[in-house]
């Protein structure tokens, strides 16, 4: 895969406008758009038919936690719109996440498509050690971290989704057949914002992610082809 195809962008905006005008201005480079619970709750599934109609891909980035029965239609219908990626917080457990696969892959028999990829979301990126405690996990994050992608990849999702940090210690215990992909990525022009635990795209592809989600250095650039063709040029 070349660098391009590493690279998701996400559309962080309310307004369906927003983010076709950023979809037009990089769609010759970039061919996976994000499209999390702001767009998706603002504009629905016209935001995915937008990012399809300029023959891109979508990572429908919902983040799905609820009883299995929810989730799996869920997935069904995320499937059936033709997402390419979706995914799950792996803390909704083990038949949760097995019923988003089974509903993704009853979806692709249907449709005769190939089934959307499936991630898992261990621990967000903002809780500490001190967060989980509070909700009665006394493991240490990483540990955490790497218990929840291993029943990830034992319910059969696709991979999963983690900080650039965390994704040497994943691929130690996944191996490579599994998805690793990496947000909260910061080439070194580029603002930090509210990112704490940032890599370079560089440096999350050396260290073992298959692709990286980048937003605001790219959407909120000036010039966002510009700035997708530096992050590009680093990754290749
Ligand atoms: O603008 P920025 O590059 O920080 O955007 C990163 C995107 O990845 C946002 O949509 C954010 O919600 C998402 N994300 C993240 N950290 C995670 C999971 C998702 O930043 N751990």
């Amino acid at each position: 895969m070349n660098g391009s195809g590493k690279l998701i962008v996400a559309l962080d905006f309310s307004e369906l406008d927003q983010a076709e005008k950023i979809v037009k201005k990089i769609s010759g480079l970039v061919k996976i758009f994000k499209v999390g619970k702001e767009l998706f709750t603002s504009a629905g599934p016209k935001a995915v038919e937008m990012i399809h109609r300029h023959n891109c891909r979508v990572f429908l980035d919902l983040k799905f936690h609820d009883i299995p029965n929810t989730v799996g239609a869920a997935c069904e219908s995320a499937a059936r719109m033709g997402v390419f990626m979706l995914n799950v917080h792996a803390l909704g457990g083990k038949t949760m996440m097995t019923s988003a696969v089974q509903a993704v892959h009853k979806a692709a028999s249907e449709t005769k498509t190939t089934p959307t990829k499936v991630l898992g979301v261990t621990v967000l990126t903002s809780l500490k050690d001190l967060d989980l405690r509070e909700v009665g996990i006394s493991k240490k994050l990483e540990k955490e971290v790497e218990d929840l992608a291993v029943l990830s990849q034992r319910c059969g999702l696709d991979g999963v989704v983690a900080s650039g940090q965390e994704v040497k210690r994943i691929r130690k215990v996944t191996g490579n057949n599994f998805l690793i992909v990496a947000p909260g990525v910061r080439p070194t022009w580029a603002a930090h914002g509210d990112q704490k635990r940032i890599v370079t795209p560089k440096e999350a592809i050396q260290s073992g992610a298959d692709f990286i989600v980048v937003g605001r250095p790219i959407i909120e650039h000036p010039q966002p082809l510009l700035a997708a063709e530096k992050i590009l040029k680093e990754i290749e």
